[in-house]
């Protein structure tokens, strides 16, 4: 099954093509084509991702993404000269209407290059921010009426889940993960332990009540005067100010230690990370310094909250999984102490490059639910299911 996968999501646009060799979940991928275009230098300057110009960043690239990964595959076209009817072309800058130029740009590649035999098309419909999510759903939309191809809304988080668990060290496959497992989700938007009980069954069982444990990194960093986004920059600086052995800048609180439940929370810890710095002259040393006291309270939370969940639930398998899933303290962290605490449980981290955003997860996900494929026609009924909340805080504006 020749799988076309596409992501919008936030600030990273991401077209795959997968080729899939057998069912979900035991199938060996093959990854034909993988381009990957990330706005973090268009969203540096806004401090954040702000989604007008993601929007627009989506829209310029995902045509060329597109090209450029089939491109890689060498997946030629079937059908050279396909005919293109006018109600087909109007239903195509119907579908495409809000995206300004991509509706001819699309129909222009369509005449000149023709159909490509996909058998699915795999999209992130949500959770995300609204307008970019909405660039990647028309079109995938768009696309799956001028191929001819069914099409299969995703989740962002399942597809996280899923990358943590894609194994290249074993042919390209899942990981045979046991039931039941712990997913701890942590990217700049999400925060949050799911139960699963078998592949497919979803339950979140504690999340955080306030920032997510990104853009709580995002956040720490703009008050140490580190650009966006602060999660690498906080762990380099941390790193450095271990291997100095710095002595503590700040004794910082750990957040809902004591709280009894899942649930997890960092608006304080931010918070105390203000108070120690504002108004002071830091030095290279003492941002360092403090990027490690954050991020080892975040590690200590995360670890213990995780450890609490897989006693609470009986839990056999870890999978760890978002964008903050890269950070290398957080892993060590996590997978020393599970040595010790629950050596049965094994634990999975994303391979390289699939930590933070991209369309394999997508392509995995689809794969995952292509039983709920909509045809072409059907498709129109999907819509992005995100929010439209800034993941920004402008420049010069105070983190409170
Ligand atoms: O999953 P992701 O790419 O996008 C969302 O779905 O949100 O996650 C992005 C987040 C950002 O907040 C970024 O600062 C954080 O992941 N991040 C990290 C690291 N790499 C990325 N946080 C901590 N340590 C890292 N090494
Ligand atoms: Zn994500």
């Amino acid at each position: 099954m020749l799988i076309l996968s596409i992501e919008t999501s936030c600030d990273e646009t991401a077209v795959s093509l997968i080729e899939a060799h057998g069912d979900f979940p035991h199938a060996k991928y093959e990854i034909l084509g993988n381009s990957l275009w990330s706005q973090i230098d268009t969203h540096r300057e806004y401090g954040g991702v702000m989604p007008s110009a993601g929007k627009r960043e989506h829209i310029a690239t995902i045509l060329p993404l597109l090209e450029k990964t089939i491109h890689e595959s060498g997946l030629g076209p079937y059908d050279f000269s396909p005919a293109i009817t006018p109600e087909l072309e109007e239903k195509v800058r119907t579908t495409l209407n809000r995206e300004l130029s991509l509706a001819d740009q699309l129909l222009t590649f369509y005449k000149e290059h023709g159909r490509f035999a996909v058998d699915l098309i795999a999209v992130t419909t949500g959770p995300g921010l609204e307008p970019a999510l909405w660039v990647g759903v028309n079109f995938a939309k768009a696309l799956a009426l001028l191929w001819d191809t069914p099409i299969v809304p995703t989740n962002h988080m399942e597809g996280h889940i899923l990358a943590s668990i894609y194994d290249v060290e074993r042919d390209d496959q899942l990981a045979d993960i046991v039931f039941p497992s712990l997913a701890l989700l942590i990217s700049g938007g999400h925060t949050e332990f799911i139960l699963m009980k078998d592949w497919g069954h979803y339950e979140k069982i504690g999340q955080t009540l306030d920032d997510a444990v990104g853009e709580a990194f995002d956040k720490v960093a703009r008050l140490l005067g580190l650009p966006y986004p602060g999660g690498p920059e906080i762990s380099k600086r941390a790193a450095t100010a271990r291997k100095k052995k710095l002595p503590t800048f700040t004794k910082l609180p750990v957040p809902m230690i004591g709280s009894g439940d899942l649930n997890l929370s960092f608006s304080g810890l931010k918070t105390a990370v203000r108070y120690a710095v504002q108004d002071k002259e830091l030095s290279e040393d003492d941002v360092a310094a403090v990027a490690r006291d954050f991020e080892d309270v975040v590690a200590e939370v995360l670890m213990r909250k995780t450890t609490d969940a897989i006693d609470q639930h009986g839990i056999k398998s870890l999978v760890v999984g978002g964008g903050v899933s890269a950070n290398q303290h957080i892993k060590r962290v996590i997978e020393s102490n599970l040595l010790i605490s629950h050596p049965d449980v094994t634990a999975y981290f994303p391979p390289p490059g699939l930590s933070t955003d991209n369309s394999i997860m997508i392509g995995l996900a689809g794969h995952a639910h292509k039983a709920s494929a909509l045809t072409p026609a059907g498709a129109s009924i999907l819509a992005a299911e995100g929010n439209k909340k800034h993941r920004q805080i402008p420049l010069g504006e105070q983190i409170v």
